[in-house]
């Protein structure tokens, strides 16, 4: 199933992107809310806005930038998503993980995920990061829906592990050493783009979910089906609905996102220089 149209556009979108950089880039990272200004902390050596590639797919969302930057974080080769797209916007799930399969093809070995996310778990407060430890991807349709594409992965991938523990464990490790604590827990993903209302933020909880988001989960699972190591963290913007007796917006995810981003920024330059050390 090479053969495979999602697949020939994939191809289509490398060899866009290999005509304006040969950069080699040995992680990637997903941009979510609250690290809209990281590429401060990147040396850039390419940025390629999404819509310069053929019939990809581009963010409809505000503060969502759509390009690929590349370049050095601490001297380590990344390639930046600044923006990513959702399956709420509209696109077909498939479309929705193109840009995660581009980098795998682009030949990165670790992908961190980032995100804002509701917190679900109480013992939670607005502004803490979360390592995530795994995830509920069953409210949304699956990214490996349809022929599978046998050159990505195969057609019952495991995903036991989804979220690698050696990276987690490097994330928690910079975290400590930068004096940035962290929580773990467990991802759920929810189609959106309403929040959630309350008695689905306790069936979350019933389930096992600490965060709540709108994307990420089908990333992993696109990410984990091509082999690549997947690590995540999550920015707790909000409690969940229900949980603190007042509405939900969209300007209070943006308001703490731009509270957090300065420690979020470093923490994530520091874990990516050490998946780059744990990978070469
Ligand atoms: N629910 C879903 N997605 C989110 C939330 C939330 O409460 N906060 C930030 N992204």
């Amino acid at each position: 199933m090479n053969d495979h149209p999602l697949y020939r556009q994939l191809q289509q979108c490398l060899e866009a992107v290999r005509r304006i950089t040969d950069f080699q880039p040995q992680t990637g990272v997903v941009l979510g809310s609250g690290l809209g200004g990281f590429a401060q902390s990147m040396e850039i050596e390419a940025a390629i806005p999404y819509g310069d590639l053929p019939d990809f797919p581009v963010s409809t969302v505000d503060g969502h930038q759509g390009r690929f930057l590349f370049g050095y974080v601490q001297g380590a080769p990344v390639v930046a998503m600044q923006g990513r797209v959702h399956y709420y916007e509209g696109y077909d799930i498939q479309q929705t993980v193109m840009p995660i399969r581009l980098l795998g093809l682009l030949g990165v070995k670790a992908l961190l995920l980032t995100n804002a996310a509701g917190g679900v778990n109480t013992a939670f407060q607005p502004g803490d990061l979360m390592a995530i430890t795994d995830q509920i991807g069953v409210f949304a349709p699956s990214p490996l829906r349809g022929p599978n594409i046998d050159i990505l992965g195969p057609r019952f991938p495991d995903m036991s592990q989804i979220y690698d523990r050696a990276l987690r464990q490097t994330i928690l490790e910079q975290g400590d050493k930068l004096g940035i604590p962290l929580q773990q827990g467990v991802y759920i993903q929810f189609p959106g783009p309403a929040f959630e209302t309350p008695q689905e933020i306790k069936m979350a909880r019933l389930l096992g979910a600490d965060a709540v988001g709108m994307s990420t989960a089908c990333e992993a699972i696109a990410a984990r089906h091509m082999g690549l190591r997947v690590a995540g963290i999550s920015l707790i913007t909000n409690m969940a609905a229900g949980i603190l007796d007042q509405p939900l917006s969209h300007t209070e995810v943006n308001e703490t996102a731009a509270r957090a981003e300065a420690a979020f920024c470093r923490l994530v330059s520091h874990v990516l220089a050490a998946f780059a050390e744990a990978t070469a």
